[in-house]
């Protein structure tokens, strides 16, 4: 039950396509989120004319009314780390990533911090919650929606390393979506970050779970591919019911690795930290090829999606399947035909999917793959 709060308070918002600033009535009624760094609530906002400075009256007539429902992520505004996520929410934009709508600074009467507020479109859900819900009825989410979401998830991906930016916190409860709409948008851009070439950035970075052995290692001049290793957790995950990889601590989560993928070669450990000194985990800990091992684990898993996993949970980031890969792999074949639609939970009615609206910009970074994966089957 998400806790009901009310708080209702006029002040300047900036609205992100125009840059304008306008006075506004924000309204907020629900907590929808309590993360490591700020709060998230359900709110509405209206525009507030009342000042008799000659606002023009059909302009008056279009805003009279409450406009939303809208997420707030409220964040303390000092820390430069954090405004990070507005400046890369404000460059981005594209259908499976959150749109930030108006944004604002507001000081809390209860400790008189200078809050950043982002006032985002509203998701009803997001991936853990779905994982959960399908886990409760011993059921996984259902092959299509799990198609359909990873996609999206890829291409999202696609267009933000594209920039170069790595979103760094690839984990389900930063992935919203919309069940009735089989839609998802990645969210919290709190730990983003555009990687510049043969730059250094910290290691200690993404959910223990879903953080690649490349960081596990202390590498610092990572890439994307850090994102990718997270998908396939996400992947991997929606086919267990739960995460992957669980390690106990952060040097332990590359035994846990170890325990699919095999021992890590020295290869790895040369490229990513030659100065590791850690827990290498050398010792094979199954019998048998790690394909078998990838099928016993995945045993529920049809073999594409075996054949997926196996592109992306890879040690060696640069032999990782990069976005444009894991979007015109076989597992999405079935997307693209014409006749594919899918069954939103709970609904006796089908709906079909938008999934390849490619901007121009898609479609330069998905270069060759670009026919193949326009080429419908029927
Ligand atoms: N735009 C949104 N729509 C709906 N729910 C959201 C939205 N943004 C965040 N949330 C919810 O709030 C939670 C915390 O937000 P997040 O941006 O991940 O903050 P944190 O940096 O604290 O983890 C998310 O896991 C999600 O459930
Ligand atoms: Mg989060």
């Amino acid at each position: 039950m998400q806790p009901t709060i009310s708080d209702e308070y006029i002040l300047e918002v900036v609205e992100n396509s125009t840059s304008a600033s306008n006075k506004m009535i924000v309204k907020e009624y629900n907590k929808i989120g309590e993360g490591a760094f700020g709060t998230v609530v359900e709110a509405v906002l209206k525009y507030h004319y009342n000042q008799g400075n000659g606002t023009g009256d059909n302009v008056n007539a279009i805003h009279e009314d409450w406009i939303g429902p809208f997420a707030i992520k409220r964040v303390p505004a000092q820390t430069e780390y954090k405004s990070r996520e507005l400046e890369i929410l404000r460059a981005v934009n594209h259908p499976n990533i959150i749109a930030l709508k108006y944004f604002f600074e507001r000081k809390s009467s209860r400790d008189g911090v200078i809050y950043q507020n982002l006032v985002m479109e509203c998701l009803p859900s997001n991936l853990q919650n779905e994982i959960k819900f399908y886990r409760q009825s011993k059921y996984t989410i259902p092959y299509p929606h799990m198609k359909a979401y990873t996609f999206q998830l890829a291409r999202a991906m696609l267009y933000l390393h594209g920039f170069g930016i790595s979103h760094r916190d690839i984990k389900p409860s930063n992935i919203l979506v919309d069940p009735s709409k089989v839609q998802l948008k990645i969210c919290d851009f709190g730990s983003a970050k555009k990687l510049e070439p043969n730059q250094p950035s910290v290691s200690y970075i993404c959910s223990r779970y879903y953080r690649a052995p490349e960081l596990i290692i202390g590498c610092q001049v990572y890439t994307t591919k850090i994102d990718i290793w997270g998908l396939g957790c996400v992947i991997a995950e929606m086919f267990l019911g739960k995460p992957v990889f669980q390690g106990k601590s952060p040097e332990l989560q590359l035994k846990e690795i170890s325990k699919l993928l095999g021992p890590p070669t020295n290869s790895f450990f040369f490229k990513s930290n030659p100065h590791y000194r850690g827990s290498m985990f050398q010792t094979k800990l199954f019998s048998g090829t790690v394909k078998e091992r990838f099928e016993q684990i995945f045993s529920n898993s049809p073999p594409d999606a075996i054949d997926l996993l196996l592109k992306i949970l890879v040690y060696e980031p640069d032999s990782r399947a990069s976005p444009a890969d894991v979007l015109n792999h076989p597992f999405f074949h079935e997307l693209k035909r014409k006749s594919f639609h899918v069954y939103p939970r709970g609904s006796n009615n089908s709906i079909s999917l938008n999934l390849f609206n490619f901007s121009n910009y898609e479609l330069e970074l998905l270069g060759p793959l670009k026919d193949e994966l326009l080429n419908s089957d029927d």
